[in-house]
């Protein structure tokens, strides 16, 4: 999806728009739990030894990259990046640090509402940023899968 430099680039933006957006009106509009995770943003960047790598397409345009670490069917590991909004880093980051210790079984089974209810609620035009985060994760897991039954050391997709 990018390269470490435009990572490093976006990852800029990404808290220049964090600052933009707990200073500006937007975040009158937004729980505190939202603001908070925007505020202590955790598990933002590539993670180079992933077991499993997704990717997620919102209708919005924005896009959303995850990585997962698998140990015994524990998620052990989980971290994202963005090109997406304030909300959609608040829920990366909400959802990457929920996931860590779940088997890979609960973790398929999290939904785009749960995601919600941990940030006590989205804008209504921001709840498909929970769905995003979601799908990317999902589709972390289900490479984690794709490369555990291509064999030791597996392909990535
Ligand atoms: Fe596009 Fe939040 S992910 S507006």
């Amino acid at each position: 999806m990018t390269d470490d430099n435009s990572m490093k680039d976006q990852l800029d933006e990404l808290v220049e728009n964090m600052v933009r957006i707990l200073e500006g009106e937007d975040a009158k509009v937004y729980s505190e739990e939202v603001i908070a995770e925007f505020r202590n943003s955790s598990n933002v960047g590539r993670m180079a030894d992933a077991d499993g790598d997704g990717v997620a397409d919102g209708l919005c345009k924005d896009t959303m990259e995850m990585w997962v670490k698998v140990r015994d069917g524990l998620i052990t590991d989980c971290t994202f990046f963005t090109d997406g909004c304030g909300a959609t880093i608040a829920c990366g980051s909400r959802l990457t640090r929920f996931v860590k210790g779940l088997s890979t079984d609960e973790a398929m089974r999290v939904k785009p509402r749960d995601l919600v209810s941990m940030l006590n609620g989205l804008p209504p035009d921001h709840e498909h940023c929970a769905a995003l985060a979601i799908m990317a994760f999902k589709d972390a897991l289900r490479d984690c899968e794709a490369r555990r039954s291509a064999g030791a050391g597996g392909v990535k997709r």
